[in-house]
Parts: C-alpha cells; structure tokens; sequence
C-alpha cells in the first residue's frame, strides 16, 4: 500500500508537476499572449495617440498647401518689372507699373469690354481706375478668363504689332485675348471679363501678402 500510496504520491508529485508544468506552460502561453496583447494595445494606444496628432497636422499643412497666403518682397522692383509667385497653385502677377502706364490707363476706356470693373472680379477695393490698392502696384491671377491659359506679360515700352492703341498689357496666345495694364479685358477677344485681382493688403511699404486681406494691412486706393 505504501508504495502505492508513494506511488500514488508521486503520482500526485508527478500529477502535481505536470500540472504546474502545463500551468506553467498555459502561464507561459498566457504571459505570451497577455504581452503580445499588451503590446498590440500598447501599440493601438500609440496609434492612438499618434492619429489625432496626425490628423491635427494632415488639414493645416493641406491647408498652408492650398491656400495660405504669401509674401511677396516688392523692394527694388523697377518700373516695368514683374514678379510671379504661386499661391492656390495659381501664378499671381506683381507688376511695378511706371508714372506713364498709370496716366495710359484712363485713356483706354473705348477699348475695352469692362473699363470701370463692373463685373465682380475684384474686391471691393481694387474696384478703381487702377484696380489696385496703390495705382503704381498691380496684383493680378494671371490666367486668362477665357478658358484659362496664362498670358504674356508685354512691357509698355515693347513694340508689338496691336495697333497704335496698345500701350503694353497682357496677351493671352491660346485665342487672342488682349488685356491692358490694369488687367481689363479688351473687346472683341474671346475672354469674356477682366483678370481676376486676388485679395491681398501691403503689410509694410516694401511687403505685400497675397490671399489675405483681414488684419492692419493696407487697403484701399485713391481712385
Ligand atoms: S484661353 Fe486666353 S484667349 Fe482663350
């Protein structure tokens, strides 16, 4: 009997290792599993955390991509000479216009389908002789209304066979389209309006920003 019992306890012993074996085998498995599922919700809790800032990143940089405003130096720029820069994937034209461009401009009127800028193309303040905040500074989209080529920019002091009207502007090759150094459209081309000026404010006397108007810049041109 004793051996049995012997028996029987080790049995037990052996029963009980087992089991503390395969308790320690299920622990194993169990620890196993409770680290990996730590880790995945660890890892869950980090992407967690991880997408919101993400998330918060992902609209302002689409934003700034998209539609933040620019800054343009203007500082040197000589009578006659143009800037362009990109904004909403858009080119924007910079024109330092000359004293005699400017007086040219209100002599044009005959020639043209908008000459005071009826049509909404401009804000409120660019809706002037010079649709411009300063009549020597010209900020215009520059793409044709017509069906959205960019045109060329002709200097004043450029001879090109338009006629002894042209006094330099904007001609668009895609179809013809003429536009004068105000960005307003000629009659009889295709483009049926003016060049659209964009919202923009002079945020110092050498700086202008493109896209936004809001703020102390400065708006709004003597006509
Ligand atoms: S796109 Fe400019 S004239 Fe047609």
């Amino acid at each position: 009997m004793v051996p049995l019992i012997v028996s029987s306890m080790q049995d037990i012993g052996a029963n009980n290792m087992q089991d503390e074996g395969q308790k320690s085998g299920i622990d194993k498995k169990r620890r196993h599993f409770l680290t990996a599922a730590a880790t995945v919700v660890g890892g869950a809790g980090i992407l967690a955390t991880a997408v919101p800032f993400v998330s918060t990143l992902s609209p302002s940089a689409k934003t700034k991509a998209i539609g933040g405003p620019v800054e343009v130096d203007i500082d040197g720029m000589k009578p006659g000479e143009m800037k362009i820069v990109k904004w909403r994937g858009k080119p924007v034209w910079i024109l330092r216009r000359s004293e005699a461009s400017v007086e040219d401009l209100s002599g044009m009127t005959d020639l043209l389908r908008d000459p005071d800028s009826e049509v909404d193309q401009q804000p409120e303040y660019a809706k002037n002789g010079y649709r411009s905040v300063k009549p020597e500074y010209l900020v215009l989209v520059g793409l044709c209304t017509h069906l959205g080529c960019s045109p060329n920019y002709l200097a004043s002091n450029e001879a090109h066979d338009f006629g002894a009207d042209w006094k330099g502007g904007f001609f668009c090759p895609c179809h013809g389209s003429k536009f004068d150094l105000a960005g307003r459209v000629y009659k009889g081309v295709p483009a049926p309006a003016n060049l659209v000026v964009p919202k923009y404010q002079f945020i110092s006397k050498t700086k202008i920003l493109i896209g936004d108007d809001s703020g102390s810049g400065e708006l709004g041109a003597s006509s």
